[in-house]
């Protein structure tokens, strides 16, 4: 039946944010493959948000679920490594905007926010003059060339304190890095969910919310087939001779309140889903059940102080933690313990 002759409000629906079919505003089955397993993260309220692919210079780089009233983004979810597109990386001036959230009419693909005002999302003026640093939830250092354009996207983005966003970076971020090279080396991908939670009262020019808190998640797993996942059909880098393996997969999660700040705290990613009142941020990845949860942690924790001696400079150090970090995968894997 065509749509012609239907009264005209029932084609009002069609119109709000949320049920709009664009090309980047969509149910999230254009671009699963960000997600392990091919399945977005459970248990969290998609009422009234919108799934945005987002789309940049024809490619997608990302996934993001956004509250358009509180111009917030709930999570990103990502892919290491997953670098699409070839221009060499460099920060937008200004920012990003999805213009399909306004207009379904509008282009697919990610826009400078210039000149720009919405009623559903946060415009480069929102931050300008606000003393807020626009936080990234998928970091631009991630990846790279325009993956990492990409990232600069207002609807990736929440008002941070500046000294909150650069401890974030350095507490979460980076070590979240380190362990996903370790995970790429080890012949796995990595999955990485970073969102917001616990909304303040306080809005950046009366409308962007600034959350209370960051978190992230990470899961590395097996690699999918290359031959049906856009991330692995591009050229792929190597993490060079310093980057040590693991030979199991894991998944570690952090949070940190942002205000009034705190450290980052690393936690398991079911007590982080604990924390947010969410189901499963992962399909299937070890460390996410009961059973392997204490485990995991304590690889986890082994596979850190092996990157942070690294980061050190310490050489005999760097060698042997890595070592001891090897060595711990393969010793849980056959069911010793180290306490
Ligand atoms: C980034 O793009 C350059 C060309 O501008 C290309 O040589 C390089 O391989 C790309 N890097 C990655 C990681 O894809
Ligand atoms: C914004 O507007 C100014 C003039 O008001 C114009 O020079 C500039 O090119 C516009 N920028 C964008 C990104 O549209
Ligand atoms: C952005 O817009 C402002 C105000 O319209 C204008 O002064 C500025 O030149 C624009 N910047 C860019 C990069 O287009
Ligand atoms: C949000 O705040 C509540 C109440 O203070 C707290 O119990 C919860 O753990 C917080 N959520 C996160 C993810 O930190």
């Amino acid at each position: 039946m065509g749509t012609g002759r239907l009264p005209f409000f029932l084609l009002l629906p069609l119109l709000v944010p949320g049920a709009v079919q664009g090309e980047v505003i969509q149910d999230f089955s254009q671009c699963a493959w960000f997600f392990q397993g091919k399945v977005p993260p459970q248990g969290f309220d998609t009422q009234n948000r919108v799934k945005i692919c987002q789309r940049y210079k024809n490619h997608y780089h990302f996934v993001t679920l956004y509250r358009t009233e509180l111009r917030n983004p709930i999570y990103s979810a990502y892919r290491y490594p997953c670098t699409m597109g070839v221009t060499k990386e460099k920060r937008p001036r200004p920012w990003f905007y999805e213009p399909q959230i306004d207009d379904p009419h509008a282009s697919s693909e990610m826009t400078s926010s210039n000149n720009t005002s919405s009623d559903h999302q946060a415009v480069d003026a929102d931050y300008r003059g606000s003393g807020y640093d626009r936080g990234h939830l998928y970091p631009y250092s991630f990846n790279r060339n325009d993956s990492a354009t990409a990232t600069c996207t207002l609807t990736n983005a929440v008002p941070q304190e500046h000294k909150a966003n650069v401890n974030w970076a350095k507490e979460a971020e980076d070590v979240v890095l380190e362990l996903a090279k370790i995970c790429h080396k080890s012949g796995r991908s990595a999955y990485v969910v970073t969102g917001s939670a616990n909304s303040t009262t306080i809005k950046v020019n009366n409308k962007v919310i600034v959350p209370g808190v960051a978190w992230t998640a990470l899961c590395c797993t097996s690699s999918p087939s290359p031959n049906t996942d856009p991330c692995l059909n591009n050229r792929v880098w190597s993490e060079g001779q310093d980057v040590p393996r693991c030979d199991k997969g894991f998944s570690a999660a952090f949070k940190k309140r942002m205000l009034p700040e705190e450290p980052a705290v690393r936690l398991t990613v079911r007590e982080l889903q604990k924390e947010l009142g969410v189901g499963k941020i992962f399909e299937s990845c070890r460390g996410t059940s009961a059973d392997d949860e204490v485990e995991t942690f304590k690889d986890v924790t082994l596979l850190i102080s092996a990157v942070m001696s690294a980061a050190n400079g310490v050489d005999s150090v760097k060698r042997w933690s890595w070592e001891f970090a090897v060595m711990c995968c393969l010793l849980s894997e056959i069911g010793l313990k180290w306490v």
